[in-house]
């Protein structure tokens, strides 16, 4: 039942909330000397774009991957160019005990966690008829459980310090039936994050901000194959995919004070995919 208006005239304790104590510069904003962020996925495509990107404007940063040990050499030199601390992390992020265990490793060598991006996920476009129930799940463990499990144990961190800030990268798939691919469950793990990073939003309001990002394709090892190429080229309005470059300002403004008053967003990067 909605409040009546006598009920929403009265004051309550504690409102409105100060704002906060940034920069009204903007470029000031946009700046994250001192702070800590974590990357999911960060060995290539959007997350080592966000890696850099966050080195670039200060941050120290942690990049977590699962296979790709280039994420090691990428650690070294995103720390020579940008004269910042980074470490590589090996983990597994649909194995719980992993993502624990290495928050705590970050902790340990960083001391704090500001910023926290789940980014990492698997592409498997196979239509449901076609899907084994083990593909199905190898699927659900990474881009749900994973993000499930990196959310809940970074947001302890969150908690306990009053401070932080989550980031989710979704798709643009959890918006749309994506075509000409059938993927219903990788659409649908992408529904998951986005409405869940919503509503972690509204959970964390006291301590976190928490947003999502929703790419459209981006020509990384996940992006457009050989079989929906030119249909990616025909439905971006931009007639092309993006470039990983071109999603670093997003993340940047979502992780800095810039986008101080956003939480519960959801923002769609798509080259205008989405519109028709
Ligand atoms: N490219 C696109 O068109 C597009 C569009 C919409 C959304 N996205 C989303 O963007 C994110 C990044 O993808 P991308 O395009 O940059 O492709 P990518 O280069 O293939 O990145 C995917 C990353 O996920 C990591 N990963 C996979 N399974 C993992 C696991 N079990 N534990 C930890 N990490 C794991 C991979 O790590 P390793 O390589 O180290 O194994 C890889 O770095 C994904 O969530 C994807 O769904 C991409």
């Amino acid at each position: 039942m909605s409040m009546s208006v006598e009920d929403c005239a009265r004051s309550r304790q504690g409102f409105p909330r100060p704002v906060p104590d940034t920069p009204t510069n903007v470029l000031q904003q946009f700046q994250l000397q001192g702070k800590v962020a974590v990357v999911t996925g960060a060995a290539d495509g959007i997350g080592l774009s966000v890696a850099e990107a966050f080195a670039e404007a200060g941050a120290h940063v942690a990049l977590w991957y699962n296979s790709n040990e280039a994420a090691v050499e990428q650690s070294v030199r995103i720390a020579e160019e940008n004269g910042i601390k980074t470490a590589a992390f090996k983990v597994d992020v649909s194995d719980s005990s992993q993502v624990q265990k290495n928050i705590i490793k970050v902790l340990d060598t960083f001391g704090k966690i500001d910023i926290f991006v789940a980014n990492a996920g698997m592409g498997i476009s196979e239509p449901i008829l076609e899907q084994s129930l083990e593909v199905y799940r190898k699927q659900m463990s990474v881009n749900v459980d994973g993000v499930v499990f990196c959310a809940k144990f970074a947001g302890q961190v969150f908690q306990k310090q009053g401070f932080g800030n989550l980031i989710i990268t979704s798709s643009m798939s959890g918006h749309i039936v994506n075509v000409p691919v059938d993927q219903p469950v990788y659409n649908a793990t992408k529904a998951f994050v986005t409405h869940f990073g919503k509503c972690l939003a509204r959970e964390w309001r006291e301590f976190a901000r928490v947003n999502i990002v929703s790419p459209g394709f981006f020509d990384t090892k996940m992006g457009a194959g050989d079989s929906n190429i030119n249909e990616v080229y025909r439905m971006s309005a931009l007639g092309r995919q993006g470039h990983v470059k071109e999603v670093k300002g997003l993340y940047l403004f979502l992780a800095s004070d810039a986008s101080s008053y956003m939480t519960g967003s959801d923002v769609i990067i798509d080259g205008g995919y989405v519109l028709p």
